[in-house]
């Protein structure tokens, strides 16, 4: 019998311990003092019998008493098994690796560690609570491991790379991942044998641990999810580079995918006597998107070209930011109007009427085309370069709503309802733009009433797609058809005062 100072101290300790416990949120920490407190808790009973059967095997003769004390002794080992799992993880996670980036490596490290100290502790039991003869079981146990072993061999090298891969962590759940350029795909889980990946078709992939052991892996997601994808352009060599690597760049800035941090690139790849090869590089936010935005960017630097005159199988054709002459480029500006939804109600004459009476600008990059709060009676046509779309906050503040490119308009509200101007539209890049100001289109209008709705239509349209997609600067109300009437009657009382 211990001293009964020394008995109250652990049992201090152990209440101390048990209230630690609560207060604490760490999963780690709360383990391990409550393992500390059983284990202490129970040891306390043994310091206050005076003896300690579980190590000494001094087991009574009386068979109820013997099955209490075995009864005792197997918690007091399984506490000690606890205790131990649970300072272990603590050394392993807060002490060895405390950086291990992945959940399902660290769960299959802390499975072996809790099997290998309940299986030590289930021996314990036998030979101490039990008083068996324990290298007998050990042999027999020793056999069948071999045997099990033999039967799992495979599993088991599954095992041992799936551990070396957790110390390693080249990736973790969520991680877009390549494997050795064959499998690429989005991380779901990790376990004992293999890791989950569901590809790009949708398709969940198996791929065993010892595979992705030996495999080169590219964890696209790591450090940081950002990926600079690549669209390889051909275009013919009777195109000056200058001129069509500015297009290829505009294209690529007008997407809304790309990061402007980082400004997209391109180079010639190969000077051919026909053709030459063009690289476009440009950075997005995340490689899960990249699929998406080399198509998007794909299909800009297609309009973008088109717009330019710029093919990929001939000589350039005459633009409407590039032509010689005022009848070449009115021609050129004709054609291209049938591809403005704003112009699609006019009629062939009216187009053709129209396009004789935009003003061309060359704006350099960084100029501002329109100012916010302005007023206005012309709107623009861009058929070469990238604007930004700029509002004014109330709180002093200047958010980019949205860029522009060839075949979009700008200034068109100001233009068809009188309003002062909603934004500020400045050149990112060098831009060509083509000017129509209120008094071309009046007589148009006044020859045609039935055009206010019309435009009506596809302005309203215009506005309730940008509001979908949270980037309406005027608030349309809920439907399209109110919302153009409501600018129709706009129309109207505009250009009837104009008149
Ligand atoms: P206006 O108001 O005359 O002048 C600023 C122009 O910016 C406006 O006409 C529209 O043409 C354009 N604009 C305003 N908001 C947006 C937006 N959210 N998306 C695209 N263009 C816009």
């Amino acid at each position: 019998m211990l001293p009964a100072p020394v008995l109250v101290g652990v049992a201090l300790v152990v209440l101390a311990l048990v209230a630690a416990g609560f207060y604490v949120h760490d999963r780690l920490n709360r383990r391990l003092a409550w393992g500390a407190a059983l284990w202490l808790g129970l040891t306390l009973g043994y310091l206050r019998s005076g003896d300690l059967p579980v190590l000494l095997n001094r087991l009574p003769s009386d068979p109820l008493a013997r099955a209490a004390v075995q009864a005792y002794d197997t918690v007091w080992w399984v506490a000690l098994a606890w205790l131990a799992v649970a300072a272990l993880n603590f050394i392993l996670w807060r002490w060895l690796f405390p950086g291990a980036r992945q959940p399902g490596g660290r769960k299959l490290i802390a499975d072996l560690v809790s099997v290998l100290v309940y299986v030590a502790a289930f021996f314990a039991i036998l030979a101490f609570a039990f008083d068996q003869e324990i290298s007998g079981v050990l042999a027999t146990s020793g056999v069948v491991a071999i045997v099990i072993g033999l039967a799992l061999q495979t599993s088991l090298g599954e095992i041992v790379s799936g551990l070396f891969m957790s110390v390693e962590a080249p990736y973790r759940a969520g991680d877009w991942i390549t494997i050795d350029d064959t499998v690429e795909g989005q991380v779901l889980e990790t376990n004992w044998r293999a890791t989950r990946i569901r590809t790009w078709a949708g398709d969940i992939r198996i791929v065993p641990n010892s595979v992705i052991a030996r495999a080169q892996i590219v964890n696209h997601y790591f450090p940081d999810p950002h990926h600079t994808p690549i669209v390889d352009v051909t275009i013919d060599a009777r195109t000056p580079p200058d001129r069509a690597m500015a297009v290829l760049l505009s294209a690529a800035l007008a997407a809304p995918c790309v990061r402007h941090d980082t400004p997209p690139r391109v180079i010639i790849r190969t000077l051919g006597q026909t053709t030459i090869d063009y690289r476009v590089e440009f950075v997005i936010d995340d490689f899960a998107e990249a699929r998406a935005a080399r198509s998007d960017v794909a299909s800009r630097i297609w309009l973008h070209l088109a717009w330019a005159g710029i093919r990929m199988d001939g000589p350039p054709l005459a633009s409407p930011a590039n032509a010689e002459s005022e009848a070449e480029r009115s021609a050129a500006l004709e054609k291209a109007l049938t591809r403005v939804s704003l112009f699609e109600p006019l009629s062939f004459d009216e187009r053709s009427t129209l396009a004789g009476r935009f003003k061309t600008h060359k704006v350099a990059a960084g100029s501002t085309l329109v100012s916010q709060g302005d007023g206005g009676d012309s709107m623009f046509l861009i058929s070469e370069g990238v604007l930004v779309v700029r509002k004014h906050r109330a709180d002093g503040t200047d958010t980019d709503v949205t860029r522009l490119g060839p075949g979009e308009f700008f200034g068109e509200m100001s233009l068809l309802t009188g309003e002062p101007r909603s934004a500020t539209v400045a050149a990112l890049t060098d831009v060509c733009v083509h000017e129509l100001a209120k008094d071309d289109l009046s007589p148009i209008m006044a020859a045609r009433p039935v055009l206010a709705s019309a435009l009506a239509r596809v302005l309203a349209t215009r506005q309730m797609a940008l509001a979908a997609a949270g980037k309406a600067i005027i608030h349309p109300p809920e439907t399209c058809e109110s919302y153009a009437e409501r600018i129709s009657a706009w129309i109207t009382t505009f250009f009837r005062s104009a008149a």
